[in-house]
């Protein structure tokens, strides 16, 4: 298997000029937008695939997303992970539609909070107390920010390969040239002082034992060590050991523990990561799914920590706010949501698990009978095609060097309808059903057929 050094600048087969042609001649309405948006916008902040131009979404049901010019597709983008449901489901569209006829902001709360804190606490055995914001990156800064004030220490650990969102202490990432096993951190991006990886931060190796040591090492200056129980990067779920050893060494050096689940918390399970693993963290962070597709972020966890918001037995308080927080929209359509999927867990998640297995098992046999070098990897509902023939440990082992052929797939992908955002996580959905999945992995051999055709693979 092998992929020939024609990927780093494909060139244009006929397929793949016949896919841009039908791409383009029937996104005119799309092309005109796009021209408009880019004298006026900084940046077109959620991305599909890169034709010569964007494609627009006009509306989006089960399923299914339309766009601008009437082009229906399948949605695999999931909203970037909350729509557990599809799009537009009922339970939540009622939710939402009740509250807004009541108004939608008030500055003052209503009665939404509390509701949809109970749901949380009610399906995750390690939270007393929950706050709500407005993004997982919100949830993660309030997180990191409670983590050091109650325990007087300033350094939090993220492991190589994590995302956790878009503020300073997050926007850390693994030197890629560093040992693999004794990561050095950078951060990314220009605006960041270096300060931050540099004495704020530390990385630690992900799936490593030697993160348990370098734990031990830093405990005295370590606030938190924060984990995707399931990373976005190389999604799997045979962590349970690694999980489990790092819960016993944060507890062994009175280090606190946070999963971020923004993306799995309901999603890999009704109650997340850690019900699938049975794995009690100190803190925890949700987003996504817990707002039923508008903007929230919710930090949660043991009393002792979340006492550093009301500064309850005399914990050092810290600021927190936001105009938006635990908003009445926000609270009704993540009510909606969590009741449904709290009431239907039992048919709802077991079928996700069984629909992303299938779809990762489907396409990896047809890699390995056609000598493809791609694999497609999996945690329930969540995927993500990962180019190479390398066996991946962790985000370490996934090659970047095919970026340009990913790119390449995603088009023809999209040019059999099948919609897959530019981060190439994908994600199915309740409203996938069996049908609408063959269509799925129908469009993905029909794809790798092209590449193949026009000599990319
Ligand atoms: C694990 C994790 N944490 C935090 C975030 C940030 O969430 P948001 O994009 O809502 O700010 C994300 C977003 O994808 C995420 O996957």
């Amino acid at each position: 298997m092998s992929i020939t050094s024609k990927q780093a600048e494909p060139e244009l087969g006929a397929k793949s000029l016949a896919v841009r042609t039908k791409l383009i001649d029937r996104t005119v309405k799309c092309e005109e937008v796009a021209r408009r948006g880019q004298a006026a916008l900084a940046q077109e902040v959620v991305q599909t695939v890169d034709l010569p131009h964007q494609i627009y979404i006009d509306s989006a049901e089960g399923p299914y997303l339309t766009d601008l010019d009437g082009n229906r597709y399948i949605d695999l983008t999931g909203g970037f992970g909350p729509n557990v449901l599809g799009n537009k489901p009922e339970p939540v569209e009622a939710a939402m539609t009740s509250q807004i006829k009541k108004g939608w902001h008030y500055g003052i709360p209503g009665a939404g909070q509390a509701r949809l804190a109970e749901l949380i606490k009610e399906c995750a055995p390690a939270v007393d107390e929950v706050m709500f914001c407005n993004s997982g990156s919100e949830a993660t800064m309030f997180a990191f920010r409670a983590a050091r004030a109650v325990t007087g220490k300033r350094v939090v650990a993220l492991f190589d390969g994590s995302y956790h969102g878009i503020h300073d202490y997050a926007l850390v990432k693994a030197d890629s040239k560093s040992d693999r096993s004794t990561p050095s951190s950078t951060t990314l991006g220009a605006g960041i002082p270096e300060e931050v990886s540099r004495d704020l931060m530390l990385m630690l190796p992900y799936r490593d034992t030697n993160a348990y040591e370098l734990i031990r090492k830093h405990k005295d200056e370590l606030a938190l060590v924060v984990i995707e129980p399931v990373q976005s990067s190389n999604p799997r779920l045979d962590n349970q050991q690694f999980l489990q050893g790092l819960r016993d060494v944060c507890t062994e050096c009175e280090v606190l523990l946070m999963f971020d689940e923004v993306i799995t918390g309901f999603r890999i399970e009704y109650g997340g990561c850690q019900q699938y693993f049975n794995i009690k963290p100190d803190l925890v962070t949700y987003g996504k799914a817990a707002g039923g597709g508008l903007p929230i972020g919710v930090v949660a966890g043991c009393q002792r920590v979340m006492n550093t918001f009301s500064g309850a037995d005399d914990t050092p308080g810290i600021f927190a706010g936001g105009t938006f927080s635990g908003n009445p929209l926000t609270m009704a359509g993540g009510i909606g949501m969590l009741e449904y999927l709290k009431e239907n867990q039992e048919e709802v998640y077991p079928y996700l698990h069984e629909q992303g297995d299938r779809i990762a098992a489907e396409i990896n046999e047809f890699c390995r009978s056609n000598n493809i070098p791609a694999q497609m990897m999996n945690a329930g509902s969540m995927m993500h095609l990962i180019f190479g023939g390398e066996t991946i440990e962790s985000s370490r082992d996934i090659d970047h060097s095919h970026y340009s052929l990913e790119k390449e797939f995603y088009l023809h992908l999209l040019g059999h309808n099948v919609i897959i955002p530019g981060i190439h996580l994908a994600f199915i959905s309740f409203a996938h059903k069996p049908d609408v999945i063959d269509q799925v992995i129908d469009a993905f051999k029909r794809t790798f057929e092209d590449l193949r055709d026009d000599g990319l693979i």
